[in-house]
């Protein structure tokens, strides 16, 4: 069967932005900025972007188009065509030495998990990353419609009027009963919008409604910096100070860089697999980076201000609930409050849909394509139906841990017992540090291995242009990419990986010198 092609360059940058835009830039990049030390983290981040994410980004939709298939077999297919065979068993080693090594400085009972690992490497190959980031896709979407649910919360209060009068957010959010129906909403939703597969929908809506939410963010912004003492809030988000940089802000603004541009996750190979000849990957993936660290940096702008009016320095480290306890504050400060709230809240909805939508798309995607190559027929609805009942299910856990444990404290045990002090704080915490923080780099760590070291870069990077572009002009770029690809990306992942382990401590090493 033919593969489809997106439309036009402009569909596929939409498409890609959507994902990629979403409650990673307007809800943790702020509250992660909050915890992590402000303008450091912010640009450790920016740094992590275009060093790291954008020739990841690049590397992921060039194994895709390259490779026109999902991601599992686009991963063995990939191996399999290694100019250097040796490559695979070197890559292999390192890769399961990597899981071992990390899993083994954190608990115990995850060494069970190791062993697995290795023992899937060496049969399957690479195609185990292909299966990691399908469940970590699942895994993040049961914690993100947590999220979605508090947004369905908020359209709902702005629309009776009780944004400010209801009750906390933190008193909310620790009574599961109160969380579960609107978590139900937003995972139906999520399923109809996959279910129907209504491209043409999504990328009309996205059309209209991605431009809206920028001009609705820049309106917050200009009520936010009008409010007095506000120049705090820029000063901390954008001033770096040195005592703030640690190996935890490297982790988590790498982390964040994964989680906001969507990669280590298929998403962007299962993209580009649709990608035509005609399109530049360096210009489309340059696009997406843009959009959506404007995203980010817009929503920091609309937020730090105002924290630091109403709330003060204190009210930076408030976490996940920074956005639901500060802004409807700021919109009862503003001419029409409630409409400006419902305006946002629902823009915001539909950044998290169209989001949440890609990362039920990607599982449902490898187990169609699975099935059909074992000669089974799974229909899409099923599919989709499967994801849906494994993340609902999964999300359930989530809502009930969002205040406290003591809502399932066998779950805790097993947690603890399992992850060691891995499982900080909350299931969601737990969930949310595991997926972004230490899944997504490392299936990107095993992306930039093979694309850098397993296949040749050089001769690669021309494959990055479209059809008839002169390499010539944009020589520098793709040399630049090469190297990234091959020796900042990786070993940058891997510096962050072990000094965050404990393995190596790298603050000791630069202070002998
Ligand atoms: N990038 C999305 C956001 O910033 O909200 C979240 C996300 C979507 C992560 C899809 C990963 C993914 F595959």
């Amino acid at each position: 069967m033919a593969r489809e092609n997106w439309g036009s360059s402009l569909g596929f940058i939409l498409a890609a932005a959507g994902s990629a835009i979403g409650l990673g830039n307007i809800w943790k990049f702020p509250y992660m900025v909050g915890e992590n030390g402000g303008g450091s983290f912010v640009l450790v981040y920016l740094l992590c972007i275009v060093l790291i994410g954008l020739p990841v980004m690049c590397s992921e939709m060039l194994i895709g188009r390259s490779m026109k298939r999902n991601v599992i077999n686009a991963m063995s297919k990939l191996e399999q065509l290694s100019h250097r065979p040796i490559m695979r068993t070197i890559l292999c080693l390192l890769a399961t030495g990597l899981v071992t090594l990390f899993f083994y400085a954190h608990a115990c009972g995850l060494v069970i998990l190791s062993a697995l690992a290795i023992w899937a490497f060496s049969k399957k190959g690479f195609a185990i990353a292909g299966w990691i980031c399908t469940i970590v896709a699942l895994v993040i979407l049961s914690y993100y419609a947590v999220v979605g649910a508090w947004i369905v919360e908020y359209i709902w209060r702005s629309l009776s009027n009780t944004l400010t009068t209801g009750s906390s957010f933190g008193e909310y959010i620790s009574s599961p009963w109160h969380v579960l129906p609107s978590f139900i909403i937003f995972m139906t939703l999520t399923g109809i919008v996959v279910w129907g597969g209504i491209q043409k929908g999504i990328e009309l809506a996205s059309k209209i409604l991605m431009p809206a939410l920028f001009i609705l963010l820049l309106i917050i912004i200009g009520r936010s910096l009008t409010l007095p003492g506000a120049m705090e809030g820029v000063k901390f988000l954008f001033k770096p100070t040195m005592e703030a940089f640690s190996p935890k802000v490297c982790l988590m603004a790498l982390g964040q860089a994964f989680f906001s541009l969507s990669l280590g996750m298929a998403i962007a190979v299962t993209y580009g697999s649709y990608m035509k000849r005609k399109q530049n990957i360096l210009r489309s993936a340059g696009c997406v980076g843009i959009l959506d660290t404007l995203a980010a940096l817009l929503a920091g702008l609309a937020i730090f201000p105002a924290v630091f009016s109403i709330a003060g320095p204190s009210g930076v480290t408030a976490g996940p609930g920074l956005i639901f306890g500060v802004l409807p504050q700021v919109f009862n400060a503003m001419f029409w409050g409630p409409v400006w709230a419902i305006c946002f809240f629902t823009m915001l909805l539909f950044a998290a849909v169209t989001s949440s939508a890609s990362l039920l798309e990607c599982g449902a995607t490898v187990f169609i394509e699975r099935m059909r190559q074992g000669h089974k027929r799974l229909s899409r609805s099923k599919a989709v139906l499967f994801g849906f009942i494994g993340c609902t299910l999964l999300g359930f856990l989530t809502v009930a841990s969002t205040a406290d444990w003591s809502n399932i404290p066998w779950v805790e045990k097993i947690t603890r017992w399992f992850m060691g002090d891995l499982t900080q704080g909350t299931w969601f915490d737990t969930v949310d540090n595991f997926a972004s923080n230490w899944c997504l780099p490392f299936v990107a760590f095993i992306t930039v291995l093979l694309v850098g070291w397993a296949w040749n870069p050089r001769k690669l990077a021309p494959k990055l242009l479209a059809e008839g572009d002169d390499i010539q002009r944009y020589a520098w770029l793709l040399n630049t990419w090469s190297f990234l690809v091959r020796w900042v990306a990786p070993i940058a992942i891997l510096c962050v990986f072990l000094s965050f382990t404990g393995l190596v401590n790298f603050e000791k090493i630069f202070n002998l010198f």
